[in-house]
């Protein structure tokens, strides 16, 4: 799939995986990877320009979500790339900068995350936010907050549910891929 919302920087491009629903009105520009399956819906606005930008399979990237880098430096050689796991659950409105996220984690609405913060597998982040540069999330914890703070271990419902968001978004881009 090629179209105007996926865009060079340098020699840059989006690579695609199989299965990739990408809403016409989002922005991929540059050195940006999708595996299968990922779906990037409405007025997503990524810009792999200055680093690179990885989302893993399965993962959904939420409505009006910016997604973005840090450039390298002498003081900071590898800058910030943008690492995204498998079957993560994007919120709408999140700001992702430069940092690394694991598997099955959700991004609750309109939180952010900033630079060099790592996020391990199975957490939940909740709505609004902040995780704070260089801060880890542990695995199989809650965190809510600005800026975050551990609340509690996940419900056995919520661990499970983490797997749920990512096929129900599979499914939802299946139906919007057979219009
Ligand atoms: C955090 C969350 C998971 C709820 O967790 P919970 O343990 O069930 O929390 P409760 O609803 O019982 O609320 C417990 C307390 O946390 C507060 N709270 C709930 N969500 C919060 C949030 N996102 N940030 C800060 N405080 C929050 C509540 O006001 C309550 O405070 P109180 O004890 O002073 O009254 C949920 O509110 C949330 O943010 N979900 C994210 C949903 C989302 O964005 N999905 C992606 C879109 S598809």
């Amino acid at each position: 799939m090629t179209s105007p919302n996926l865009r060079k920087y340098n020699d840059t491009f989006p690579i695609l995986g199989n299965g990739n629903y990408i809403d016409i009105s989002s922005v991929l520009v540059g050195d940006i990877t999708l595996e299968d399956d990922v779906s990037i819906w409405p007025l997503v606005a990524a810009r792999g320009d200055v680093n690179t930008i990885t989302i893993g399979a399965r993962t959904n990237v939420q409505d009006g979500t910016v997604l973005h880098v840090t450039r390298r430096s002498t003081q900071n050689p590898n800058g910030n790339p943008l690492i995204i796991g498998a079957d993560v659950t994007i919120g709408h409105k999140c700001m992702l900068h430069g940092c690394t996220l694991g598997d099955r984690i959700l991004v609750g609405m309109g939180a952010i995350i900033m630079d060099g913060a790592i996020i391990e597998n199975d957490v939940f982040i909740g709505a609004g936010s902040l995780v704070p540069p260089n801060k880890t999330l542990l695995s199989g914890y809650l965190y809510v907050g600005n800026p975050v703070k551990q609340v509690r271990k996940l419900k056995d419902s919520e661990l499970h549910f983490l797997k749920q968001s990512a096929i129900n978004y599979i499914n939802l881009k299946n139906d919007y891929l057979a219009q």
